[in-house]
């Protein structure tokens, strides 16, 4: 029987590799199904909206690692999180990409007309622009040259991009009268980063020390 509470670097290693696998999925499906023609009507538009879905699944499942491990007591699923925020990263990169290909064809000033005409795209640019100082970083070699505590304050500002996330996602669904999707990942969001509230305050309260790299 598997004790989750302590797995060996040889099992870790292998759940590294599922994730990977599992996490390129939907850009293989992306891909296969533009290969077969198969991405509807609008190929554009789905391949757009997959790819921000995709950012904002990565996102929210990077945030629940941290919750997780404490809640579990897993300590091994600290050694997940900087694949999977780099997944987040990847895709945002692909959603990015999309759009600045099939919407202005690589034209960077019509894209930034279309950023201040559309303030949703505002808001997701600034949120794919702090990713990506948190993606640059992300090495061992890196958080060395930063320090462990410089390195968790760069890193803090993903509570940042979720929220930028969301508000893109509100933003680009209310012009649609759509607020399902964004309310349930409101929800999803707030408890991550409410447990997170609640740790702090609860840590200080009883004089609990926190480990420097703990985001
Ligand atoms: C962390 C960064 C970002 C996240 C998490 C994100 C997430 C999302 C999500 C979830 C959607 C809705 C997809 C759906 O309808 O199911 C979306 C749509 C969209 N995003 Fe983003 N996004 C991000 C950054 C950006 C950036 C940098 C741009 C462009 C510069 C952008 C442009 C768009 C556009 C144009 C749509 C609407 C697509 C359509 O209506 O067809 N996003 N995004």
């Amino acid at each position: 029987m598997i004790n989750l509470k302590t797995l060996s670097p040889k099992q870790i290693g292998f759940l590294k590799l599922i994730g990977f696998l599992l996490a390129c999925l939907p850009f293989v499906r992306l891909i296969v199904a533009a290969v077969l023609d198969q991405l509807g009507a609008n190929p554009l538009e789905f391949v757009t909206r997959s790819t921000g879905d995709w950012t904002l699944y990565f996102l929210c499942i990077t945030l629940a690692v941290t919750p997780l491990r404490k809640l579990l007591q897993w300590p091994w699923m600290l050694r997940l999180r900087r694949m999977l925020g780099l997944f987040c990263f990847f895709y945002a990169c692909c959603h990015f990409l999309s759009f600045l290909w099939f919407d202005h064809f690589f034209d960077l000033e019509e894209m930034w007309r279309d950023g201040l005409k559309r303030p949703f795209i505002a808001v997701g640019m600034i949120a794919f622009a702090l990713l990506l100082p948190m993606a640059m970083t992300s090495t061992n070699r890196m958080i060395q040259r930063l320090g462990g505590k410089r390195w968790a304050r760069l890193h803090q500002s993903i509570y940042l991009v979720a929220l930028l996330a969301l508000l893109h996602f509100f933003w680009m669904k209310a012009a649609k009268h759509n607020f399902a999707q964004p309310i349930l990942f409101a929800g999803i969001v707030s408890l991550l980063l409410g447990l997170r509230i609640y740790w702090k305050l609860s840590g200080k309260l009883s004089g609990k020390p926190r480990a420097n790299l703990e985001i």
